[in-house]
């Protein structure tokens, strides 16, 4: 049952160079759309970058550039890395881009206009790293929850109504268990609604923070970042925009659209945006999924201020860029902190690639081109296949299910416990010995062993699009069809097995 399936990443701030930290989330989200691609979804990702406010205008301040010329820069720095790790995005969104700016003074006029936005007088404290207000309740030891230096504000502002809606928010989320994932981030966002809500500031004077969108009915004032980058999701399918009420229906209104965000800022997406939606008279989008951080060696968040970044082309460098996007969606469980380090890193792809998968491949290809002359043989209807076929019959549809729950690690489990079992089965039908006996039987064995290398490959094709797609193509059967991944003896007979170099490079563990 396929449906239009949205997904977005946030949109980065253009203060920061990718890291393996936003590039994990970009690399997951990637290869979640990839799968529902595959499914038959009609699907579209976003992504793209977040670019008004302090934090970047200091950014560009300390390089010396004017800022648009910095977003600029900076936005062709992250569509140039996402290109380099093969991300297949549908919609890169920048903040700066006019339509966007237009769309939010629409929002920002109607829901003035309706008695949702009014103008008082604020003090409190304002965290530039995260580009959020709190009040003086809110500090533990003079910094933000999250530990970050705050500044005093005092200034009048505009403020958004956000407590008229806590209540419909609190029952949107208790009447759909799905909306905040995973279960423990919405019992967060719901004890965190237990307590009165405050308003939302809105606003910032214009000489205080000249890098924003000015307020359409005060141009003294410009809007808050938050309130100008969470319509994006909206503004890319239409909202707000002429003419494109269409798509709006289609990819918004109809569709399953979902939110992977960090656990960071999930309060902005799930009470700010939510409310923001309720009160503009949109619907609520289907999820909202909070992923966990990779830890640093102090098991703390990698980040820029921490000063332990890794870079994403680096690490493609070291591990080659499959096995790289292999390991941020199998070694972390999708909603949980992850540590990296290079010893697991290099350990995993050696035990699942390079030998699981790699020796495989390697193990078929070879046999088929030193006994059969590279022509893939015949199945046939050997007893020793049907556990095997038995397995491969129901894979998809196990791993179709746990990627639709959010749940692609344990989806890629399912098909290395399948690789297992099929190296399993050749390693105890022993084609190279089997050969001199009874050729027909080895070439069986073999045969077989193809189709589950099909069928994996075929699986795991939204996670390593380039080496699964060249697999696909030494097996002799280049076609990346789901519905075909549900039958076997799909390789037609004498098809060109071609052996080559490992796909899957063992590393060797350097001593740091
Ligand atoms: N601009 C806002 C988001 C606006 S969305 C309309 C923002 N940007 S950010 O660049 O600071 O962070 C973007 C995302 O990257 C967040 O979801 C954050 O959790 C994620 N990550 C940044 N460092 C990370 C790790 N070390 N690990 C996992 N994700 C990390 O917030």
């Amino acid at each position: 049952m396929s449906k239009n399936f949205y997904l977005t990443t946030p949109l980065y701030y253009v203060n920061d160079k990718p890291h393996l930290g936003t590039a994990y989330a970009t690399i997951s989200a990637d290869s979640l759309a990839r799968f529902h691609k595959l499914f038959g979804d009609e699907t579209k990702l976003l992504t793209g970058t977040d670019e008004h406010g302090q934090k970047v205008e200091q950014a560009a301040k300390k390089r010396g550039v004017a800022t648009q010329r910095h977003c600029d820069e900076m936005a062709e720095n992250f569509k140039s890395v996402w290109n380099e790790l093969n991300i297949d995005y549908d919609i890169f969104y920048r903040t700066t881009d006019e339509f966007h700016q237009k769309a939010v003074q629409k929002a920002l006029q109607d829901l003035f206009d309706k008695g949702d936005i009014y103008k008082n007088s604020y003090e409190g404290w304002y965290s530039v790293s995260e580009e959020i207000f709190y009040t003086e309740k809110d500090l533990i030891d003079g910094k933000s929850p999250e530990g970050k230096e705050v500044t005093k504000v005092q200034e009048t502002n505009y403020f958004f109504k956000m407590s008229e809606y806590q209540q419909r928010l609190i029952e949107h989320i208790e009447k759909n268990p799905e909306f905040i994932q995973p279960s423990t981030r919405r019992n967060e966002v719901l004890g965190f609604l237990k307590q009165p809500l405050n308003d939302l500031c809105i606003s910032r004077p214009k000489e205080r923070l000249s890098w924003g969108i000015p307020i359409p009915f005060d141009t003294d004032y410009v809007t808050y970042v938050w309130f100008d980058a969470l319509l994006n999701y909206a503004v890319a399918q239409g909202f707000n925009r002429e003419g494109m009420e269409g798509d709006f229906k289609k990819w918004w209104t109809e569709a399953d659209v979902r939110h992977l965000i960090g656990k960071d800022i999930l309060t902005p997406h799930a009470v700010y945006w939510s409310t923001m939606l309720l009160a503009l008279e949109v619907p609520l989008p289907k999820q909202i999924f909070a992923t966990g951080w990779i830890l640093n060696k102090d098991q703390g968040k990698m980040s820029k201020s921490q000063g332990d970044i890794l870079s994403p082309i680096e690490l493609k460098k070291t591990f080659g860029l499959d096995p790289l996007r292999y390991l941020l969606v199998r070694d972390v469980h999708l909603g949980n902190d992850a540590p990296f380090s290079y010893e697991g890193a290099v350990l995993k792809i050696n035990s699942e690639l390079a030998n699981n998968l790699g020796n495989l491949l390697s193990r078929s290809t070879n046999l088929v081109s030193k006994f059969f002359d590279g022509k893939k043989p015949a199945v046939g209807d050997l007893e020793a296949s049907k556990s095997l076929k038995a397995t491969a019959e129901v894979l998809p549809k196990k791993v179709e299910e746990l990627v639709r729950a959010m749940k692609p690690s344990y989806a890629l489990e399912q098909i290395v416990n399948f690789l297992s079992e099929t190296n399993k089965y050749l390693e105890e039908r022993a084609p190279w010995k089997l050969v001199k006996e009874d050729k027909e039987t080895a070439g069986e064995v073999l045969a077989n062993s193809l189709e589950a290398l099909r069928i994996a490959a075929t699986l795991l094709f939204p996670v390593m699009p380039d080496s699964m797609s060249e697999l696909l193509k030494r097996i002799g059967f280049e076609k990346v069809d789901f519905e075909l991944s549900k039958q076997w003896d799909v390789i037609p007979l004498h098809a060109q097995v071609t052996k080559a170099d490992p796909l899957f490079p063992r590393l060797e563990l350097k001593e740091e």
